[in-house]
């Protein structure tokens, strides 16, 4: 068993990575309700009821969150009770939401089941739904009471959503740890060709989410350091959007990695070969890089100009200075964005 803490200003917990890690639940008192995602099969958690909400992004909505309540409203569930979120990053997001506003606050117990949700979403506290406007466009900072990894659930996930797990825990790497990102070239594609979820994995996830409890725990509501986990995510999810989010988040942060990468380069901030170990690495856990030729660079930037995160000096960016150490730099030329994003075409 790996155990993690994490520290913020407003709570303190634990994070366990364990087979049957789930079974921790027990532990906790008061009445549970477990919200399921559609895709996930109960392993044997006991709970005095259960939503199961329909898999998908385009069901991350503010209709969902109302369903959780209501339904722990018919179960007469007060504060002492629990909400068991048991699915990927989505199942997370709402049913956190939920609990934040669920009689003005109720714990929660996240059980990620993604690869995505064990190394990011489930850490942090950061809950959210989407609006017909935008992603994560609604939502509250609410910790979980723990969150409980068990890496067995990996062995159902889909090929393209490991692979986007582990854009995200390449990320975490790149701005972290230089340790830990030699550690996965190391590793390479035998990651996602013989993934041995119940070694290699638990090792890996416990990494990246000591690096984020750290983050966390520094910067709980994102007034500074913890901008930086938005690394390759302004290109990326300018890329997703402009495909209609058919291009899967983790592919997005690939691409977006890949451009960020190529404009520190191109500014002097990392080396050229710091952006080339970065590709490959990407390459081998077979993630696409390239930008599709059907968007602009100017189409990319036109996006990025409406990111909620941009201040009065223009589009703010993460940019890596080293592998293992990023930063939040605002000002940089559209100019030299559209140079790197040229470079960045297959
Ligand atoms: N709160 C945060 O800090 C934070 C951080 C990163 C991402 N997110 C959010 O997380 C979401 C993405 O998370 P995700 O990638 O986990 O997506 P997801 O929850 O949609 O899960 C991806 C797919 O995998 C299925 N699935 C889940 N577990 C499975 C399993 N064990 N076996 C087989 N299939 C399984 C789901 O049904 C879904 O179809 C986004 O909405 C994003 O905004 C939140
Ligand atoms: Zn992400």
């Amino acid at each position: 068993m790996e155990q993690v803490k994490c520290n913020t200003a407003s709570a303190s917990y634990d994070i366990i990575i364990a087979s049957g890690a789930w079974q921790k639940c027990k532990d906790f008192s008061g009445r549970k309700l477990l919200v399921r995602d559609g895709n996930v099969k109960n392993p044997g958690i006991e709970a005095d009821g259960e939503i199961v909400l329909t898999p998908g992004e385009q069901y991350k909505t503010f209709s969902a969150v109302e369903s959780i309540c209501r339904k722990a409203a018919q179960m007469h569930l007060n504060r002492k009770d629990r909400f068991i979120a048991l699915g990927g990053g989505v199942t997370g997001d709402l049913t956190g939401f939920a609990a934040a506003i669920y009689m003005r606050g109720i714990n929660f117990i996240q059980i990620p089941t993604t690869l995505l949700a064990m190394v990011d979403a489930s850490v942090g506290g950061k809950t959210a739904a989407d609006l017909p406007e935008g992603k994560n466009l609604i939502g509250a900072f609410h910790q979980p009471d723990a969150v409980l990894i068990d890496p067995e659930f990996l062995t159902t996930l889909s090929f393209t959503d490991l692979t986007c797990g582990l854009a995200e825990v390449v990320k975490t790497a790149v701005i972290l740890d230089g340790k830990f990102f030699d550690k996965l070239e190391q590793l390479g594609a035998s990651l996602v060709e013989t993934p041995d979820f119940a070694v290699r994995y638990p090792e890996l996830i416990k990494r990246c989410c000591e690096l984020k409890s750290m983050v966390v725990a520094s910067d709980e509501k994102e007034n500074g350091l913890r901008a930086i986990l938005n690394y390759g995510h302004t290109f990326g999810h300018a890329v997703e959007q402009l495909s209609d989010f058919t291009i899967p988040h983790g592919v997005g942060v690939a691409i977006g990695m890949t451009v960020a990468g190529t404009l520190a380069a191109d500014l002097g901030m990392w080396k050229n070969n710091d952006a080339s170990r970065q590709l490959e690495l990407l390459k081998k856990l077979r993630l696409s890089t390239a930008i599709p030729r059907r968007f602009t660079p100017e189409q990319i930037l036109e996006v990025m100009r409406s990111d909620k995160k941009n201040d009065a000096s223009g589009i703010r960016l993460v940019l890596p200075d080293g592998i293992g150490s990023a930063r939040v730099v605002s000002g940089v030329q559209e100019r030299a964005m559209i140079s790197a994003l040229e470079k960045c075409y297959d």
